[in-house]
Parts: C-alpha cells; sequence; structure tokens
C-alpha cells in the first residue's frame, strides 16, 4: 500500500504480432471448440509471434510508439524496466537487449533491468517506477510488458493452449508538474505458497534444461486452472474494493477499469461486484487471449488512443498471475 505518487504517464505504445490464430485451429486438433472456449474464456482469437521474431521485436515496437506518443526520443530516458516472464535471455535481462536497440547502450548506458511477477508485471513495475521518480533522482522511466507466451505453451495442454497470446505494451512514466496527477493508491501483494498454481517446472536452476525436461515436456506452463480461477475471482474483486473504499471514492468516478485480460468471467465478476457498466472496463481477451504482463498497458493504450481515456480521468488497472501475486492502482491521469 503507498500514499500519492506524483507521475504523469506521458505516452504509450502496444504491438502485437501479425499472424491470427482462431479458436478453430484448437478445434482442428485438441478435443475442444470454438464455442466452448468463447463462453468460457471470451477469448475468440490470439496473436502469434512468428519463428524469426521475439519478444524484444514486440518490445521494441511498443517502446517505440510509446516515445512517439511522448514526442521525446530514447536519450531522454533514465530507466528502462521490461516486465516479462518470457524474456529474450535467461542472461542478460531483455531490458539490456532493448537498451541497445533504442540506440542508446555504451559506456555511460542507463540502469536496465527486469522485472519478474508475470500477468501482475505491468503495475508492479508501473508502481516502482513511480516511486523511484517520486525519490527524485530519475525522471523518465520506460516500463514494457512484453511476453511470448506461445513459446513456452503446450500446445498440446487444451487447458493452456487456448489461453494465451504475444504482445507487448510499453508507458513513459515521468515526474508531473500537476499535483492532483499520479497514483493516489496501490496495493501490491504475493503469495508465494501458491507458486505451484502456474508454474513452469524446468529451465532454471532448480531443473536445468537436459534431455530428460525436453522429454517430459517440463519448459511449458503447468497451471491448475480451477484454483487460479477461484482465488482470481476473489482476489480481483477485493482490490477494486479496497482500492475505491481506501480512497474515498464510488464506483461512477472511474473513467475506466483495466483489468488484467485472463478471463471474460473473471473480469466480469469483478466488474459486477461495483455495479460498474460493461462499457467502462477495457477488454482485449477476445482478440489477443491472456497476453501476461502486457495486457494491461495493451489495453490501457488502446482506450487512450481511441479517446476512451483523457487527462484528469480516474482509471483503475488491476491484476493477478503466477507466483501468485497480484497489483491494483488507481491512478489521476
Ligand atoms: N476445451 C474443452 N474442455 C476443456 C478445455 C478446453 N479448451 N479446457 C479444459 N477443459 C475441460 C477440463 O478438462 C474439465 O474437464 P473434466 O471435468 O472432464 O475434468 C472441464 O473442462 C472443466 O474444467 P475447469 O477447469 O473447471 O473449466 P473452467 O470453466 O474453469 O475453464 C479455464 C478452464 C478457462 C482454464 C479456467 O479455469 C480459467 O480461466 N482459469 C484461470 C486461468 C488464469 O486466469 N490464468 C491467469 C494467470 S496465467 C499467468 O500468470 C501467466
Amino acid at each position: 500500500m503507498g500514499g500519492h505518487l506524483n507521475i504523469v504517464i506521458r505516452g504509450t505504445g502496444a504491438s502485437v504480432p501479425d499472424h491470427v490464430i482462431t479458436n478453430d485451429h484448437f478445434a482442428s486438433y485438441l478435443d475442444t471448440s470454438d464455442e466452448w472456449i468463447l463462453s468460457r474464456t471470451g477469448i475468440k482469437e490470439r496473436r502469434k509471434i512468428a519463428d524469426d521474431k521475439t519478444v524484444l521485436d514486440l518490445a521494441l515496437e511498443a517502446s517505440r510508439l510509446a516515445l512517439e506518443d511522448a514526442k521525446m526520443t530514447p536519450d531522454e530516458l533514465d530507466l528502462i524496466m521490461v516486465c516479462t516472464a518470457t524474456p529474450e535471455t535467461q542472461v542478460p535481462a531483455t531490458a539490456c537487449w532493448l537498451q541497445h536497440e533504442l540506440g542508446i547502450s555504451g559506456e555511460n548506458g542507463i540502469g536496465t533491468f527486469d522485472l519478474s511477477a508475470a500477468c501482475s508485471g505491468f503495475i508492479y513495475g508501473l508502481v516502482f517506477a513511480s516511486n523511484i521518480i517520486q525519490g527524485g533522482n530519475y525522471k523518465n522511466v520506460l516500463v514494457v510488458g512484453a511476453e511470448t507466451l506461445s513459446r513456452i505453451t503446450d500446445s498440446q495442454d487444451r487447458s493452456t493452449a487456448i489461453l494465451f497470446g504475444d504482445g507487448a505494451g510499453a508507458a513513459i512514466i515521468s515526474r508531473s508538474e500537476d499535483p492532483e496527477q499520479g497514483i493516489l493508491y496501490n496495493e501490491l501483494g504475493a503469495d508465494g505458497s501458491r507458486a505451484k498454481a502456474i508454474w513452469m517446472p524446468a529451465g532454471g536452476s532448480r531443473d536445468p534444461a537436459s534431455i530428460r525436461t525436453v522429454n517430459e515436456r517440463l519448459h511449458n506452463l503447468r497451471m491448475n486452472g480451477r484454483e487460479v480461477y477461484k482465488f482470481a475471482v476473489l482476489k480481483m474483486q477485493q482490490l477494486i474494493v479496497e482500492a475505491l473504499e481506501r480512497t474515498g471514492h464510488v464506483a461512477d468516478d472511474l473513467a475506466m477499469i483495466i483489468p488484467h485480460q485472463s478471463n471474460r468471467r473473471i473480469m466480469d465478476s469483478a466488474r459486477e461486484r461495483v455495479n460498474l457498466p460493461p462499457e467502462k472496463m477495457a477488454v482485449n481477451i477476445d482478440r489477443y487471449g491472456n497476453t501476461s504482463s502486457a495486457s494491461v498497458i495493451m489495453a490501457f493504450d488502446e482506450a487512450r488512443r481511441d479517446g476512451r481515456l483523457k487527462a484528469g480521468d480516474l482509471v483503475l488497472i488491476v491484476a493477478f498471475g503466477a507466483g501468485v501475486t497480484w497489483g491494483s492502482a488507481l491512478i489521476r491521469l
């Protein structure tokens, strides 16, 4: 929990691969159907990265668009943070590759690092960036949520293969001169006792890659969908209610709520808990599936660009993800 962080989201951008994967694609080789997937998750299609592209390509395009939107050049950045569960490489951080691609690497290069909080990643990143800026030593921080979940999803597992999509979003967070602007309230949390609810068993130092781990398909996400679902429904509702209650706001004050795009039913139950009309909730899960750390910033970027969000609006972003982790931020734009 934290007090007012006086920041402004100065620019945003998003990027998805061109290749569309429909529900019928999965129905062609798995025991599933378009009807099942759409009614249980709200997903119609998702994007998949081409074999010769990587998460860095998505992060770079989203970052360039965010810089353009903020009318800034890369050399005005102080710090780069990439929130991802599917990094370009285990070592070094995706943010180091991104810094170089942005043309600002070198002996006096700015600090760069990756942040691992799965689907809550962007909210963790935004809150950290804002606290760092509030500290006074940094002015402009690039926060990216970028994922290629298709690279770690088991195409033969019908309960996860259908859920995830690839994409990236980026935001430039800067110090604000307007005392009303910024993050009015935030909450970050985690429950490590639920680590195996969504996890990738091998590939870390616990069980490094070997012929055995590849043969046993241990480099893919494993998920207990039912456990995650039950936890997420309650947590998302609780995060929204607490953010409003603790700041003395009511749902009508919100221009929009932007939830992590995990499952349309989880999102709707959170929205209905505070009687918010459907048009006030950002939705991109129908077109992009669950893009993990990218989902919130991709939806935020879309709402800004099509005019649903503007300066002065109050917006609530909420997410949960592997860890399990969760986060919320009530923002005055
Ligand atoms: N097509 C048809 N049937 C399916 C499919 C599918 N694609 N997937 C699962 N089923 C089956 C199950 O096998 C089960 O069959 P059974 O009763 O014979 O065992 C049946 O459907 C019901 O399973 P449930 O898990 O209860 O189905 P549910 O309605 O909950 O939907 C889903 C499954 C969509 C995975 C849901 O549990 C969910 O969305 N969970 C949350 C996942 C999530 O939000 N993850 C986010 C975090 S991810 C991250 O941080 C990277």
